[in-house]
Formats: C-alpha cells, structure tokens, sequence
C-alpha cells in the first residue's frame, strides 16, 4: 500500500489557522520537542483496549507519528494538521511504512469541511495551544465531524506541569468539562504523562475521553 494525498479544504484555503501558539510551521524545519518519533504512550494502550476504533481522525497530527501508527494497527486513519511541512513529512513518513494514511493539510476549527465522519478523533496537543472562544469553535468542529456514539481522545498539559519552562497552556479537569458540555458526555479525565523529547518520564497530562451524545 502506499500513502498520500495533501487537500487543502476549502476555508482553509483561504486561511489557515495556526492557533495562537507560536508559527508551528516554522517549528518542523527541524524536529520539534514533540515530536517524538513514535507514537504516545497512552494511545498504544487505547488501541489494545479498543478505545481507539473504527474511522479515526488524528487533530493537530504533527509528523504523523500517532496516526500512522494507528493505521498500521489495521485502522482506517486520516491525519489533519495547518502546518504544510507537516503534512509534507507525514506523507514522507506513510510512505517509508507503506501504511495508508490520508493526510490533509487544513484546520481543526472547521473539521465539518472534511465532509466526512469518524468513530474516533485524537488529540495530542492540540486542545492545549487554542484560545478560550478556539476551544468553543473546536467544540462544534469534531462534533461537525464525528459520527453518532464517536469518541474524542484527548491528550494535553495539565495544570500539574510546572510553567518553569513555557511551553502551552495548562489544561484543568475543569475547563475540559466547561468546553464539552452540550451534546457531549465526559466519560472521564485522567492523570496521565504526555512523552516529550526533554521530560524524563513524560510531562505531567490529562487524558479525556468524551462521547458525542
Ligand atoms: C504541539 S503540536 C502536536 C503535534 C502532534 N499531535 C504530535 O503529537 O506530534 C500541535 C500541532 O497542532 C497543529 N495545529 C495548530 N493549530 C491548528 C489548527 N487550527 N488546525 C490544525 N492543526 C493545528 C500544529 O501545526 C502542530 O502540528
């Protein structure tokens, strides 16, 4: 099998947005801290345990590293991510694999111009780098793009990490419940660590996991 397809969706190809984080495009002209060159953790566990099923959308997918992974565990996987080196790599990457993936260069806010549904959409550090109204907008967007009873996994910083060193915003068990509230079920948040190239260990992290009612 072979990989690829780079779409630019339509609002996205007009703006793209990058999130109120720093120009993450720029950021993969080399390895980013979180790109960690293998698949997180805690979504190695939610595929043994069947969380990670079906139709999946890795947002924010980064170099691809999760989403390929998710595919060669024989799962149907689109990746979408606004950085086109990004995209670019991720391509590259499924292709080495020979791991059929379709990635897609557009924006997390507006999922619904997929034109497409999923039984699962991924986070991993996404939902950390948006603004209050983003995480409004973010909301509507996978709910636009995910199927009845689909399940959105969720992997960012929580208010445990300590600022010391910058980096995005830290999440509360809270705000999670505050941004997910009509349409959705919060099935659970969890303490967890989140790999990084420089913490030993992980970072400290959330895990959620929240059902499209
Ligand atoms: C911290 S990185 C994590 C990347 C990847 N998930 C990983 O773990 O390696 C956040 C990613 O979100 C992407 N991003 C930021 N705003 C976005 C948006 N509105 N739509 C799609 N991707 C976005 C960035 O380009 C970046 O690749």
């Amino acid at each position: 099998m072979t990989s690829k397809e780079v779409t630019l969706t339509g609002r996205a190809r007009e703006k793209i947005h990058t999130g109120s984080h720093p120009p993450f495009n720029e950021s993969y002209r080399g390895t980013p801290p979180w790109d960690i060159g293998r698949p997180q953790s805690e979504w190695v566990k939610l595929v043994r345990s069947g969380e990670v099923r079906g139709r999946v959308l890795d947002a924010g997918c980064g170099t691809g590293e999760s989403a390929i992974y998710f595919a060669q565990q024989g799962l149907d996987v689109w990746g979408i991510d606004s950085a086109p080196l990004a995209i670019e790599k991720a391509i590259r990457k499924a292709k080495a694999c020979e791991v059929k993936v379709r990635f897609v260069l557009g924006d997390a806010l507006h999922l619904g111009e997929l034109g497409e549904k999923f039984d699962t959409i991924t986070d991993t550090g996404l939902f950390h780098v948006f603004s209050d109204s983003d995480r409004a907008l973010y909301s509507a967007s996978l709910r636009s793009a995910m199927k009845r009873n689909g399940t959105f996994l969720m992997l960012c910083f929580s208010t445990k990490e300590p600022a010391d060193w910058g980096g995005p915003r830290r999440v509360s068990e809270d705000e999670i419940h505050q941004t997910f509230t009509r349409r959705w079920k919060v099935n659970y948040v969890k303490e967890t660590r989140i790999d990084t190239q420089f913490h030993e260990g992980g970072g400290h992290a959330l895990l959620a996991s929240i059902t499209a009612a």
